[in-house]
């Protein structure tokens, strides 16, 4: 059969009105043909124009900017940041939405989601449908709170610091990230070039002075001497590499490690490991995730995917001395800085794998709770049918991504274990990211 060759679309513009927002930091909107747009900078019930940015005839569906709005939503601000719109900053995708408007839409995306993946209504999902911002983000219109404790930025060609341009490699120059907390403004990155650097992270910890900045250089490229606003640690990354990153870090100068504080506790966190990136987000999830576990003393307890040991130490508080926790992380180093922060408690063992291939070789039948945070990708058919398994009371889903949680649901579910109460925070203010603490309980014989 012939088919005629297809033909790229990019830069053709459509005159459109913008439905439904989707996951991922778009709205849905059709051609006149019908083809599927999913359209950034646009928010729902605008008449705009859009720009096709990716896609072809033929495609299944094509990515677009609004470039013009014709009929503006009562939601819409003047973008903040002189550095957001069409082709520029990917960084944020709400720039151009009140904040309220903000969750308003992450809880949409949220609510179609879960119908979506896991045919359940918020209702059945034990959630009120609303999306909380984190204590002290409640801005007005047209403002955005300075909430990100850890930055990565690109470097151009010319040494320029910034951010990546949507979808691209390319690099939008940034002299102030507005989203930036405090901290990490303060160290001056973004005033000054760093010539034969690739990428610059910069991490400004929360209830302790610690600063620390992570350089990879340019393939051949040398570290240059560096001298910031404020003492800081300075980590060189000598390998990054595709999704699963192996970095091998080297300290040039100060402690290999910062300190964070959160739920009563000092934690180290070593060589740009994972911690909660909004200061308030450590605090919130501990609290969410222990109200709706209700540890009592003598229980035992699973941190699954646990980072430097943050659920597993407020469990063992909890549990006491006749409970025991376990936790499993994959990252060495976050192993040896959890068992570093836990090592007062004696009841507390984190073990080094991957929780699919760890947990079976435990040995472990039974847990009365269980936290799992699991990356993006979610935990899996496999682990969750696992963890049901083990007949636990409560199990406390840590979800990053309402698409992943939504799909984990079905495998508990069909394992008999059910929505009982879900929250939902804005740790996230500004871009598309939401995080879920969704709490399940074995299916009742009542319903
Ligand atoms: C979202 S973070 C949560 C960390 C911790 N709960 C916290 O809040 O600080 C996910 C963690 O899972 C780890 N990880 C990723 N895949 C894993 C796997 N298959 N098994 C165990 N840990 C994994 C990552 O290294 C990371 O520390």
């Amino acid at each position: 059969m012939h088919r005629e060759p297809e033909a790229s679309l990019v830069g053709e513009e459509y005159e459109v009105e913008v439905g439904p927002v989707a996951h991922g930091g778009h709205c849905i909107a059709r051609t006149e043909e019908g083809q599927v747009l999913f359209v950034r900078h646009a928010l729902p019930g605008e008449r705009v124009v859009v720009r096709v940015t990716e896609g072809e005839t033929g495609a299944r569906f094509l990515r677009a900017d609004a470039v013009r709005v014709l009929d503006a939503s009562k939601d819409r601000v003047e973008a903040p940041c002189p550095f957001s719109g069409p082709g520029r900053c990917g960084g944020c995708d709400w720039q151009h939405a009140a904040p309220g408007a903000q969750r308003r839409l992450k809880a949409e995306v949220i609510t179609e989601q879960l119908h979506r993946l896991a045919g359940l209504t918020p209702e059945q999902a034990g959630w009120d449908g609303t999306v909380e911002p984190a204590p002290g983000d409640k801005v007005g219109r047209g403002e955005v709170p300075a909430w990100r404790t850890r930055v990565q930025y690109a470097v151009d060609e010319q040494g320029r610091p910034g951010l990546r341009r949507h979808r691209s490699h390319e690099v939008e120059p940034v002299d102030h990230c507005l989203i930036a907390a405090p901290g990490v403004t303060e160290l001056g990155i973004e005033k000054r070039e760093w010539p034969q650097i690739e990428t610059v992270e910069a991490i400004a910890a929360t209830g302790s002075s610690d600063r620390q900045v992570v350089l990879t250089p340019r393939p051949g490229g040398r570290l240059p001497i560096v001298e910031l606003d404020r003492p800081v640690s300075v980590l060189r990354a000598a390998e990054s590499r595709g999704r699963d990153r192996v970095r091998l870090v080297h300290r040039v100068h100060g402690r290999p490690f910062v300190r964070e504080r959160a739920a009563g506790r000092t934690w180290r966190v070593g060589e740009g490991g994972f911690w909660q990136v909004h200061p308030k987000a450590a605090d919130l999830l501990v609290e969410a995730v222990m109200q709706g576990l209700m540890p009592r003393k003598g229980h035992t307890a699973l941190d699954l995917y646990c980072g430097v040991g943050l659920f597993a130490g407020a469990l063992a508080e909890r549990v006491g001395e006749t409970g025991a926790v376990l936790g499993i992380e994959s990252s060495k180093r976050a192993v040896e800085d959890a068992r570093h922060n836990l090592q007062d408690f004696d009841r507390v063992r984190i073990e080094h794998g991957k929780v699919e291939q760890v947990l079976p070789r435990t040995g472990i039948t039974e847990a009365d709770l269980i936290v799992l945070d699991p990356p993006r990708a979610g935990a899996g058919k496999e682990t969750a049918t696992r963890l049901a398994g083990m007949g636990p009371r409560r199990i406390a889903y840590v979800a990053c991504d309402p698409a992943a949680l939504a799909r984990d649901l079905t495998y508990f579910a069909a394992a008999g274990y059910v929505p009982r109460r879900m929250r939902a925070f804005d740790l996230f203010p500004v871009t598309h990211h939401v995080e879920c603490v969704m709490i399940l309980e074995p299916r009742r014989e009542d319903g």
